[in-house]
């Protein structure tokens, strides 16, 4: 069977990331794997020690790269820390660690299985990347890790903001086919 396009397998949503109904949800992390503010603080929240507890068991993660833990309470089955990269300006790699964060997770998410798999605007936040930037690249990687993983039925990015999904929706149609 042919797969889906994957553009096609792309969805944008508002909402809580912590609430998606999906094998994976993806966390914005810091390398320290401590939990912090922003998605971090709503997902350790959420979900219950359990997820800390796993993660002081793996204790690092390097900006660019992910980790996988349980869910604890929330309603998916796997929590993705995946590591962005601060924002200091644009030339300090901090696009190939865009990319390569939302390769990693996806990778991860093949590996355990998972169909459907929610990203948070990774980066955004607290760690200051332009989302006008950072969403042509977020999506570019996306797309590319999801032409070699036909088994990825959906990724779903969710926004707390309607600002930034119509940033993400809006660089989704401009990005070259
Ligand atoms: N669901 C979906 N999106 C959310 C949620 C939520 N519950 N809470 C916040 N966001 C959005 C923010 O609006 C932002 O656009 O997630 C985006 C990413 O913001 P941050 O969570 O601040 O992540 P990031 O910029 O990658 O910074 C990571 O912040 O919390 C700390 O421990 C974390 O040190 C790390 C840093």
């Amino acid at each position: 069977m042919t797969p889906i396009e994957p553009r096609r397998r792309i969805e944008f949503v508002l909402g809580d990331i912590t609430k998606e109904t999906v094998d994976a949800i993806v966390n914005a992390a810091n390398s320290g794997l401590r939990g912090g503010g922003g998605v971090d603080g709503a997902i350790h929240r959420a979900g219950g020690p359990e997820i800390m507890e796993e993660c002081r068991r793996i204790g690092h993660c390097d900006p660019g790269d992910a980790v996988i833990t349980g869910a604890g309470r929330l309603p998916a089955r796997f929590v993705i820390h995946a590591v962005g990269p601060v924002w200091k300006g644009g030339r300090n790699d901090e696009e190939l660690l865009l990319i390569s964060c939302h390769e990693q997770a996806l990778e991860l998410a093949r590996e355990h299985g998972c169909l459907t798999v929610a990203f948070p605007a990774i980066s955004t936040g607290a760690y200051g990347y332009p989302p006008e930037l950072a969403a042509p690249i977020a999506l570019r990687a996306v797309i590319e890790a999801l032409e070699r993983l036909p088994m990825i039925e959906k990724v779903r990015f969710v926004f707390v903001d309607e600002n930034l999904l119509e940033i993400y929706r809006e660089a989704l149609a401009h990005l070259k086919a």
